[in-house]
């Protein structure tokens, strides 16, 4: 695709990612992605804000044919994904210089063949001068990675964000046109990516308030032209407030645990909390991401499988544990044959989850009356403790 203009003198370019399913490895793309890149053409120097993955670097450059000279190349972020094919556009520009953080320096250096000598380094706040524009550098630690800064187009009032405020979404729309589509999309985003970060993500919403923004420019996704869309999507999930949810993510292989989970959801519903049920056998691992946002319990269900809990319930525990939601209660149900160690096993998988762990309820065999009555004590604890605390 040809380079798009965003204003005059500055345009998207980069690659639109229909066909990967797949990021980092670990997060399912339901509709795709993009990798976007910048140019801005001030009135004295030219830049190019981030690249693209290096696969993708025939695309950029066919964008740059018409670009005869390019003063700064800026990486706001030093993952693949946006650097990848710096190393190929210094080769077409050997004049053109490598704008970046000291600490993105270092990771660049680890991981793509870059010059030292081809860097400079710029400290937050810092300012670049194109002539007629202005570019500010604004430190945003951790909207990734720990080097990760955006940078503040100052006559046009564009933020250009990198990860920061991003979305997997593949479409030719340039500006966000389907707010509610890209809502879904940039949770996902924000649960995969940024949850983990939560505290500094609200200081960098902080920081990035002192400024007057037109536009967002994520490297994800589209163009938004209303920021405070996004933006307040970002303060709500970072806040501390709850819902009156409970995740419920499980494994059943013989149905025992499977009428554990049913007969609990029904019970929590019948006392107002709504449940998301995960398969964790079919589950899209996103979608389970994005519901530990803001959910406040989780109930982890699994059969006892070989001594332990089942392999892909060891998976979402894991998960969940790294990505480090906010959640206040946990519990585990369950059943199993003969004997084993799933609670005691789940329960030391689980130590950044700052959680009240409620009594877990582990049967033998498939459930009794008995089983039935110790899981409507368990609805009805966390119905208590969800009412107690406000979870709406
Ligand atoms: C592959 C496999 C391994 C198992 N390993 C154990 C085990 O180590 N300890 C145990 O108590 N039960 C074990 N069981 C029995 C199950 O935990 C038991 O059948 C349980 O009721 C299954 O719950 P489900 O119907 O929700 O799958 C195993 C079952 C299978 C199929
Ligand atoms: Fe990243
Ligand atoms: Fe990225």
């Amino acid at each position: 695709m040809e380079p798009r203009k965003i204003r005059d003198n500055i345009y998207s370019l980069g690659f639109i990612d229909w066909d990967s399913r797949l990021f980092d490895a670990l997060i399912p793309l339901p509709d795709g992605t993009s990798y976007n890149s910048y140019l801005i053409e001030g009135s004295e120097k030219t830049v190019l804000i981030d690249t693209v993955e290096s696969s993708h670097f025939h695309e950029l450059e066919a964008q740059l044919k018409n670009v005869p000279k390019l003063d700064y190349v800026i990486s706001l972020h030093a993952e693949q994904d946006h650097s990848g094919s710096i190393p190929q556009v210094l080769a077409l520009y050997p004049d053109a210089k490598l704008i970046t953080s000291a600490k993105a320096k270092g990771l660049l250096m680890d991981i793509l063949p870059i010059s030292e000598e081809s860097i400079i380094i710029v400290s937050d706040g810092e300012t670049l001068s194109l002539g007629d524009k202005t570019l500010e550098f604004i430190f945003t630690p951790w909207v990734h990675w720990p080097e990760t800064m955006v940078a503040y187009l100052q006559e046009d009032k564009i933020l250009f964000s990198c990860d920061f405020f991003g979305a997997h979404i593949a479409t030719t729309d340039l500006f966000v046109t389907d707010e509610a589509r890209v809502y879904e999309a940039a949770k996902r985003y924000y649960a995969e990516v940024m949850m983990p970060f939560r505290k500094i993500i609200d200081k960098n919403l902080d920081k990035i308030s002192a400024y007057d923004i037109d536009l967002i420019a994520p490297s994800h996704g589209q163009i938004y032209p209303r920021p405070s869309f996004i933006i307040d999507a970002h303060k709500e999930w970072v806040s501390s407030r709850l819902k009156n949810t409970v995740v419920l993510p499980y494994v059943s292989m013989h149905h025992s645990t499977k009428m554990m989970v049913d007969f609990l959801t029904s019970s929590l519903v019948k006392k107002g909390v709504n449940v998301e049920l995960f398969n964790l056998t079919v589950t899209d691992i996103g979608k389970l991401a994005m519901a530990l946002v803001d959910a406040g319990t989780i109930v982890i269900g699994t059969p006892t499988v070989l001594s332990g809990p089942h392999p892909n319930v060891v998976y979402g525990a894991y998960l969940a544990n790294a990505l480090r939601p906010k959640v206040k209660f946990l519990s585990i149900i369950g059943s199993y044959g003969w004997g084993g160690k799933s609670v005691e096993i789940l329960a030391g998988m689980i130590p950044n989850l700052k959680v009240e762990v409620l009594d877990p309820v582990l049967i033998k065999g498939v459930p009794t009356d008995l089983d039935f009555e110790a899981l409507e004590n368990l609805a009805q604890t966390i119905a208590a403790k969800h009412q107690e605390l406000g979870f709406e």
